[in-house]
């Protein structure tokens, strides 16, 4: 990982809505069991957000409980207007994931870029934060300045131009098998740069799980060592040249196991990524 300078297995977590608001001790126990997991088949990174309920605080309390913060690899966001309002939220990060450093620090969904990469880059600079970036999750979001002058925008023209005017370590962005616009430009501009890449959205939530239910893995599962369809998509998303770490949404053990086997080899090549384009658009 650029900036923090270790390596990253290719598999993360992602937090977004099933780590908002555990309640009942049943609730607790399948994420402490799925984090635990995680750890323990080698898994480093988590990604989360003060944007997503109580997920930081759930977080920092899983890895204190399982005392494993020093073997992982902790990613969270701003997600501010001002400078004032983005130092707050970063302050509040540190507690509620129990850490003097957090590993990754990304400006989420590019608002108030600029000036928020100017703290970061602070922050890096005195130890605090490790690695910075900045994510985006939809091609036709509404990208900040262009909101500013009342027009939708291609959110994606954004990232590359932040992504060319500044010196970051880190991109999130949206790419699975039936969304493959970043890996046309986005992937290919971040090796260009040498950042690091890390994919949101790699089942598109359940729209590919919705596309192939109740169809039988395909022959050519085999030949890439898939066994499940979630490790269908992964591997599609993890051979992509970039080499990028794709960062599921996992709240229960069986996932973690399932999709962490995806990292393992053989991987697609080029002929075989095409294939596997050709049949979900055929689909
Ligand atoms: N702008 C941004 O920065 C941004 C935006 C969006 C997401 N993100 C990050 O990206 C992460 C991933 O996005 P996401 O969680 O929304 O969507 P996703 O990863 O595309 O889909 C996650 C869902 O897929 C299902 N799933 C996971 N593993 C599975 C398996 N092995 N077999 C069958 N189903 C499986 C689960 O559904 P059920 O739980 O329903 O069973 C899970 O909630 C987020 O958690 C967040 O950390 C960032």
């Amino acid at each position: 990982m650029p900036g923090a300078g270790v390596d990253v297995p290719v598999i993360g977590v992602g937090t977004s809505r099933r780590y908002n608001d555990p309640k009942t001790e049943a609730e607790w126990a399948q994420l402490r069991a799925s984090v635990a997991r995680f750890a323990e088949l080698g898994g480093t990174l988590i990604d989360t957000a003060p944007a997503y309920g109580k997920a930081e605080e759930v977080v920092g309390r899983l890895v204190d409980e399982l005392k494993i913060r020093n073997r992982l690899f902790l990613a969270t966001k701003v997600g501010a207007g001002t400078v004032a309002e983005g130092r707050e939220q970063i302050e509040q990060s540190f507690r509620n994931l129990r850490t003097p450093v957090i590993d990754l620090i990304a400006v989420h969904n590019l608002r108030d870029a600029a000036n928020q990469i100017a703290t970061l880059r602070e922050l890096k600079r005195q130890g605090r934060v490790r690695s910075i970036g900045v994510t985006t999750s939809s091609r036709s979001g509404f990208a900040p300045t262009a909101t500013a002058m009342g027009q939708a925008a291609d959110e994606y023209d954004e990232l590359e131009a932040i992504m060319r005017r500044e010196q970051i370590d880190v991109i999130q962005v949206d790419y699975a098998l039936d969304n493959r616009d970043a890996g046309d430009r986005i992937l290919p501009l971040a090796q260009e740069r040498g950042m690091a890449v890390m994919i949101n959205l790699p089942f598109g939530r359940g729209r590919l799980f919705e596309a192939t239910k109740d169809r039988p893995l395909p022959d050519w599962a085999r030949e890439i060592g898939a066994a499940t369809w979630a490790q269908i998509f992964l591997k599609y998303i993890v051979s992509h040249p970039s080499r990028p770490i794709a960062i599921p949404g996992m709240a229960q053990p069986r996932y973690v196991d399932d999709n962490l086997g995806a990292a393992r080899d053989p991987l697609p090549d080029a002929a075989m990524r095409r294939r596997m384009e050709q049949f979900i658009d055929g689909l």
